[in-house]
């Protein structure tokens, strides 16, 4: 399990498990940093910190930064007490910044480290299961803006990604399944052995995981590298995502609706756009309902009333794939075959929910 290979990506490698710790010491090694500054949350901080700090190798000061864990702290506040703490602790160009936590923390401190003194280095190591299969690979950084997500970011690449498994002993049951989500969604849009594989979730325990969450990084990594910058092809990745933003934004606001995490919110998404991928782009229905009772077998099915259904078709124009006024999809004609920028028309949400609930 140890020896899973490095995949490169754009200028930088993700490296896993035993082995990956070699490469990243001996990366800390070879790059000469000045020094160091480890950004974790509230959470990582106690569970995974000391377990890192005992691996880690190096002859450099250390500074610790913590920010509080959550996505309501992925705000430009925060950024505002990480560059301060950064600059009255010395940190200089040949600094480096290793952000050690969740998808909240690679985002947020891969923007402070991009935007500290006009960019300083940083290393993304992933502590959840979404982190590590999404969040860490492919140079999206950024913060929210209010209850917008992401509005504010550059792209920019880490210089190193380290995943281990070792991390996930301490997540909490239900970010565990948000992560997987992500990971159902990698064999929906490229590899449907993969998805045949993950359809029984109980089979997976957090030791076995490894291998996967390296399948996963690598079809990630693949659509990234053709696409940085999200031209088109990248696109494909949202597959859940425009419907599953929209579910996920009205159950933030709504207090008859219980919380989603982004995980559970998508699950929702990829039923429902399963359904438009049906009725728009040739989708075998057996297919969809296929994709439906694995969704349903691991996530709770959540209710949404007429008017529920309504403000979440609102919701959909806050979407940031919302161009010129009109929503566009990304579908599947087969699952592992993705389809770009799909209009759909709106009497076909209804059916969806209608089919999500069937
Ligand atoms: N940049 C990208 O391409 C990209 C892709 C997907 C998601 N994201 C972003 O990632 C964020 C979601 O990531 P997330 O689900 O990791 O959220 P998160 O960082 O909030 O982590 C979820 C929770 O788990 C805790 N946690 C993390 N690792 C832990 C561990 N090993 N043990 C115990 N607790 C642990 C965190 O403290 C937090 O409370 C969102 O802000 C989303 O926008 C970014
Ligand atoms: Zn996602």
């Amino acid at each position: 399990m140890s020896t899973l290979a490095p995949i490169p990506s754009l200028n930088y490698e993700v490296v896993f498990g035993d082995t990956g710790v070699e490469s990243l010491n001996q990366f800390l090694k070879q790059a000469h940093y000045s020094s160091l500054f480890i950004l974790v949350d509230s959470n990582t901080h106690p569970n995974c910190l000391p377990l890192f700090l005992e691996i880690l190798e190096t002859e450099r000061p250390i500074d610790i930064i913590e920010i509080e864990a959550g996505e309501e702290h992925k705000h430009i506040e925060t950024c505002m007490g990480v560059w301060e703490t950064l600059s009255e602790n010395g940190a200089d160009r040949k600094s480096v910044m290793i952000n050690l936590g969740g998808g909240v923390v690679t985002d947020l401190g891969g923007f402070v480290a991009s935007t500290f003194k006009r960019g300083i280095d940083f290393i993304n190591i992933p502590t959840s299961l979404l982190a590590m299969v999404d969040a860490s690979v492919g140079g999206k950084t950024g913060v929210d803006l209010g209850v917008l997500k992401n509005q504010i970011g550059v792209i920019q690449q880490p210089q190193l990604v380290w995943v281990s498994d070792q991390f996930l002993g301490t997540l909490p049951k239900e970010q565990f399944r948000s992560g997987y989500s992500e990971m159902l969604k990698h064999g929906l849009i490229a590899d449907p052995a993969y998805w045949e594989q993950l359809a029984d979730y109980s089979q997976f325990t957090v030791d076995s995981l490894l291998p996967t969450i390296h399948h996963s990084v690598g079809i990630k990594n693949e659509v990234v590298k053709q696409d940085p910058t999200e031209q088109g092809w990248r696109k494909i990745l949202n597959f859940g995502h425009t419907l599953g933003h929209a579910v996920e934004s009205y159950a933030l606001q709504s207090p008859e609706q219980k919380t989603l995490l982004h995980g559970e919110a998508i699950a929702v998404g990829m039923v429902l756009e399963a359904y438009l991928s049906v009725s728009l782009c040739g989708l075998p229905m057996s297919a969809a309902e296929a994709i439906k009772t694995v969704f349903h077998s691991i996530f709770d099915k959540e209710v949404f009333s007429a008017t529920a259904q309504e403000k979440i078709l609102e919701l959909l124009i806050f979407d940031k794939k919302n161009s010129h006024g009109q929503v566009n999809f990304m579908l599947l004609e087969a699952i592992g075959k993705p389809k770009l920028d799909v209009q759909v028309p709106s009497e076909l949400f209804k059916e969806a929910f209608a089919f999500y609930k069937r």
